[in-house]
């Protein structure tokens, strides 16, 4: 299964990625790396492993339309079956997710439909939930509302910073994503409304 990366930060899920995909027995290949700002680790780790990648920073382009496109256009270009957002933090437009329709994943670190948004770890711990986790889903037209693919909790320790969590959150989302992926490459996935099902057989 041929998949393209998306990040705006550190790229340590890309790296998980990065990782699993050099088993060859691993069915899944990263064909590009793309992210929306330059200067941070995520690209580089795609270039140490040869992988090409793209930068499409909005401040140079006329609109977020025409962001938009080029964002589809560098992605479509690689040929991906999927899409996946390991950190990337913009909203996509109508094209994007016109041409990737259920084929773009994001990897949240709460338990949506709780805690969606920019800050998901620091209002679960704010909020005081003693459970949260992760969410791979579906992207949609909305933020953070797409079908739910996997969920995995995580605990929160009394001495939980922000930054100890999302961290423990991280180590969880790296194994769901690297699962799940691979799921999705033997068994394929079909959406329908809310459900996603992994499996083309399954109803
Ligand atoms: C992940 O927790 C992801 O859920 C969130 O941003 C983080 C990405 O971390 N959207 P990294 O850049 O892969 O280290």
């Amino acid at each position: 299964m041929r998949v393209v990366v998306l990040v705006s930060g550190s790229g340590s899920l890309l790296q998980a990625l990065l990782e699993a995909t050099a088993d060859p027995d691993y069915p899944v290949r990263i064909v590009a790396v793309g992210a929306d700002r330059s200067g941070i680790t995520g690209p580089q780790r795609a270039e140490r492993a040869g992988i090409p990648t793209f930068t499409c920073r909005l401040p140079e382009f006329s609109s977020r339309q025409d962001w938009d496109r080029a964002l589809t256009e560098e992605c479509a270009a690689h040929e991906p079956d999927l899409v996946v957002s390991a950190g990337f933090m913009k909203l996509v437009g109508p094209e994007f997710l016109a041409r990737f329709s259920g084929r773009y994943l994001n990897s949240h670190p709460a338990l949506l439909p709780s805690f969606p948004g920019m800050h998901g770890v620091r209002d679960a711990l704010d909020y005081g939930v003693r459970v949260t986790g992760c969410t791979l889903f579906v992207v949609d037209e909305g933020v953070d509302t797409g079908p739910i693919l996997a969920q995995q909790a995580v605990e929160v320790s009394p001495d939980d910073d922000e930054e100890s969590l999302h961290e423990r959150i991280k180590a969880v989302e790296r194994r769901t994503l690297v699962e799940t992926l691979e799921r999705l490459a033997v068994h394929g996935w079909t959406v329908r409304g809310r459900k996603v099902s992994i499996g083309v057989s399954a109803d």
